[in-house]
């Protein structure tokens, strides 16, 4: 639907206002953002001019969103930790539940950690920790070139890339690369969708990369891999956190359990009350 503009004073609530009900307050936010070049704040107390060839490009952006295309690949950035990260369509887009994550690790006692961030994706976990927590420091990998090359912009512009190493690999062979593969934690969001939910996936999701969502049959491909080979990559008395998709805890249980060397140490609900992360420690 587009709105007469005769009718409107043409001013960034003109704007805002244009196709409310039909695009999300927040999404509409963050596409001026974009195309202004500003903070969100500045929508509302510096004073834009609006002439038509802004209009035009504002339409064509609300009408590549009306087309399925999630609003962090048309502005290229995706918030998380409060931070700013670079997202292109080769990387999967950080998502708020993961914040769980690092605030777990902020909040741990012992703070002076060697941390492997699995699955690094746009380097959203490892920058953010990094760039949060300056005593630690940070191993990150992933198996998709192209997204590492995107997560090592993302510590660039944060300012930790002396602070992080990123390798390429298959889940913990990436290790082969690194002098001292032993480490702390292993924090890992890996893909954990089952094959067969792939056709009903909302579809924004569908525009992530595949390879990362797929978590194999039943979605937990990378649970099994990460139960049996972390404990050649952990300190004694290390700790695994792990976020985990909808309905997945017991299943989790039962794959670390088989190993007889780990204890689930704490689940932590998501801001939905869902499960969404475990926390694992050697023993
Ligand atoms: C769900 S995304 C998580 C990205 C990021 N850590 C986050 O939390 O937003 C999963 C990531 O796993 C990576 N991946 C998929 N298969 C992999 C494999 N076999 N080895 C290492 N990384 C893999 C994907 O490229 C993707 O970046």
């Amino acid at each position: 639907m587009i709105l007469s503009s005769k009718t409107c004073k043409r001013d960034v609530f003109y704007l805002i206002n244009k196709y409310s009900g039909i695009v999300s307050k927040v999404e509409t936010e963050m596409l001026l953002e974009y195309l202004f070049n500003c903070a969100r704040i500045d929508l509302y107390i510096r004073n834009f001019s609006i002439n038509e060839t802004i209009e035009e490009l504002y339409d064509s952006l609300i009408s590549r969103r009306l087309n399925g295309e999630p609003v962090q690949y048309i502005t290229g950035c995706a918030e998380f930790m409060g931070l700013d990260f670079i997202v292109t369509k080769d990387t999967f887009i950080p998502r708020p539940e993961t914040e769980i994550l690092v605030n777990e690790l902020l909040n741990s006692p012992d703070k002076s950690f060697r941390i492997l961030d699995l699955c690094t994706g746009s380097g959203n976990i490892a920058v953010s920790l990094a760039k949060l927590m300056p005593q630690i420091e940070v191993t990150a990998t992933d198996i998709s070139e192209a997204a590492l090359k995107i997560a090592e912009k993302n510590a660039a512009r944060h300012n930790v890339s002396e602070r992080i190493k990123f390798y390429k690999g298959n889940v913990f062979n990436a290790l082969v690369f690194d002098k001292n593969p032993k480490f702390d934690i292993i924090v890992c969001n890996p893909p954990y969708v089952k094959k067969a939910e792939f056709p009903y996936l909302q579809n924004e999701v569908k525009q992530e990369p595949e390879i990362a969502l797929n978590g194999g049959g039943d979605g937990l491909d990378f649970y099994r891999i990460i139960a049996k080979e972390s404990h050649r990559y952990l300190e004694k008395c290390g700790s695994i956190l792990l976020e985990i998709g909808f309905g997945q805890k017991q299943a989790l249980k039962d794959i670390f359990s088989l190993y007889n060397i780990f204890e689930i140490h704490k689940i932590i609900k998501d801001f939905s009350g869902i499960e969404r992360a475990m926390w694992i420690n050697l023993l």
